[in-house]
C-alpha cells in the first residue's frame, strides 16, 4: 500500500519529527529527513533505521526544494521552539518563511500531501475551555506569533488549492522528550514549587497519539484543507498533572505554592542579560507562561472527520515517560534501583 509513498520529514532530529520519521518507515514509507546537522542525525541512528538524510536549513528555500524533490508527502515539523536566544527575525525565518518555501517547492514538484505542524499555542491563553479549531487566535509570544504566521501561509496555500492539512498539537510528551524532565526531576527530589494557583488547565499530547494524528492527516482524504487540534482525550490542571507525576514517581505530591510575579521578573531579567550575548537564557518568559496560560482543547473534529482516536491516557503516558527517564538514568529512582 505504501511503497509509492515517499515522505519528507523536517525536524527529524527533534523529538516529534524523529518519532514520526520512524513510524512512517515502519509503515513502509520511504523517508527522507532534512536536517541541519548530519552528525546529529547519525547520533540518532536515523540512517540505520533506513531514513535518507539530506542536509538543509528550513529557512533556505533552495535547500527545501532539494529536499522536497521526488517526495509524495511532506511533514513539516521543524521549528525554532525550545531555545530562546534568538532575535525575533529568526523565529519568523524558520517558523513562517519555511512554510512558503515548502509550498512553492511542493507545488513545483507535484507533492500529493503536505502536513504542516502548527501549535495549539496560536490560541494563546484560552478564555473558554475547551477551545476548538474555531477559537480566536491569541498568540502570546514571538514563538506563537511566528507559528501563527506560518500557519497563515499554510492557509493561503489551502485557499489556493494546495493539498495541505494543518495540525495544532497540544503539549507533547513521551519517551524521547526532555522538556518535561525538569518537572519530573524536581517533583522526585521534592524541590518542585507551583508558581501561582496551579488551577490553570493544561492539555498534554502523548507522542504516539500525535504521530497517529500526523499520519491520518497525511493519508485521510477528508484531512485535506482542514485544521485539527490534536492531543490527548482529556485535559487536566497543572495541579492535576503534578499530582499524577508524583504518584507515578511514588513521592508525596508537592504542596507549596509561590507567587508567579517574581519569577516572571527574573525571567525578563535573564532574557535581557542573555539574549544580547547569544546565550540561551536558563529562564525565560515563555517558560514561566507554562504556569499562567490556560490550554484545554477539544479533539472532536479530528475524531469525527478522520477517525483520530487517542489511546494513551495521562497516567499510562506519564508512566512510559518516567520509565524512559529511568532507563536514561535521568531520575534518581533509577540510581536507587541500580544500587539495590
Ligand atoms: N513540544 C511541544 O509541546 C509542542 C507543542 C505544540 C506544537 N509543537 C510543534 O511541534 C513541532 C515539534 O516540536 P518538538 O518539541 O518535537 O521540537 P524539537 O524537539 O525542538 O525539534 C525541533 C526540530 O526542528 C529542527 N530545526 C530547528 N530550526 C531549524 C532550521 N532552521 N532548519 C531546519 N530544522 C530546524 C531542529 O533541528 P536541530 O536538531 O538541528 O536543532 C529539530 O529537529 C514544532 O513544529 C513545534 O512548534 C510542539
Amino acid at each position: 500500500m505504501t511503497e509509492d509513498r515517499f515522505a519528507l520529514v523536517t525536524g527529524a532530529t527533534g523529538f516529534t519529527g524523529g518519532h514520526l520519521a520512524r513510524r512512517l518507515r515502519a509503515y513502509g514509507y520511504r523517508v527522507r529527513a532534512m536536517v541541519r546537522d548530519p552528525g546529529a542525525a547519525a547520533a540518532l541512528a536515523l540512517a540505520a533505521d533506513g531514513i535518507e538524510i539530506v542536509k538543509g536549513d528550513a529557512a533556505d528555500g533552495q535547500a527545501i526544494e532539494n529536499a522536497v524533490q521526488g517526495t509524495s508527502h511532506v511533514f513539516h515539523i521543524a521549528a525554532v521552539y525550545r531555545s530562546a536566544n534568538h532575535p525575533d527575525s529568526h523565529y519568523f525565518a524558520v517558523n513562517r518563511d519555511s512554510v512558503g518555501h515548502l509550498l512553492a517547492a511542493a507545488q513545483k514538484h507535484g507533492v500529493r500531501r503536505i502536513v504542516h505542524c502548527s501549535t495549539c499555542g496560536v490560541h494563546g491563553d484560552v478564555a473558554e475551555i475547551p477551545a476548538n479549531e474555531e477559537t480566536a487566535f491569541n498568540p502570546g509570544d514571538v514563538y506563537q506569533r511566528s507559528k501563527l504566521a506560518g500557519e497563515m501561509l499554510a492557509r493561503e496555500g489551502i485557499a489556493a488549492g494546495a493539498p495541505v492539512s494543518i495540525v495544532r498539537p497540544t503539549g507533547i510528551y513521551g519517551p524521547g522528550d526532555t522538556r518535561f524532565l525538569k518537572l519530573f526531576k524536581t517533583i522526585e527530589n521534592r524541590s518542585f514549587r507551583m508558581f501561582g494557583s496551579g488551577d490553570i488547565a493544561y492539555h498534554m499530547s502523548y507522542i504516539d497519539d500525535l504521530v497517529q494524528g500526523f499520519v491520518l492527516c497525511g493519508e485521510h482524504p477528508r484531512a485535506i484543507g482542514e485544521t485539527f487540534l490534536i492531543g490527548s482525550d482529556s485535559y487536566t490542571t497543572l495541579n492535576g498533572l503534578v499530582q499524577e507525576i508524583a504518584q507515578v514517581l511514588d513521592v508525596p505530591p508537592p504542596r507549596l505554592h509561590i507567587p508567579v510575579a517574581p519569577l516572571m521578573a527574573a525571567a525578563t531579567l535573564c532574557e535581557y542579560v542573555c539574549k544580547p550575548l547569544g546565550i540561551d537564557p536558563p529562564l525565560h518568559r515563555r517558560r514561566v507562561s507554562f504556569f499562567l496560560k490556560a490550554r484545554a482543547f477539544s479533539v472532536e473534529k479530528a475524531r469525527q472527520l478522520i477517525g483520530f482516536e487517542p489511546s494513551v491516557d495521562l497516567r499510562q503516558g506519564l508512566e512510559r515517560t518516567a520509565e524512559w527517564y529511568r532507563e536514561m538514568g535521568y531520575l534518581r529512582s533509577y540510581a536507587r534501583k541500580a544500587a539495590a
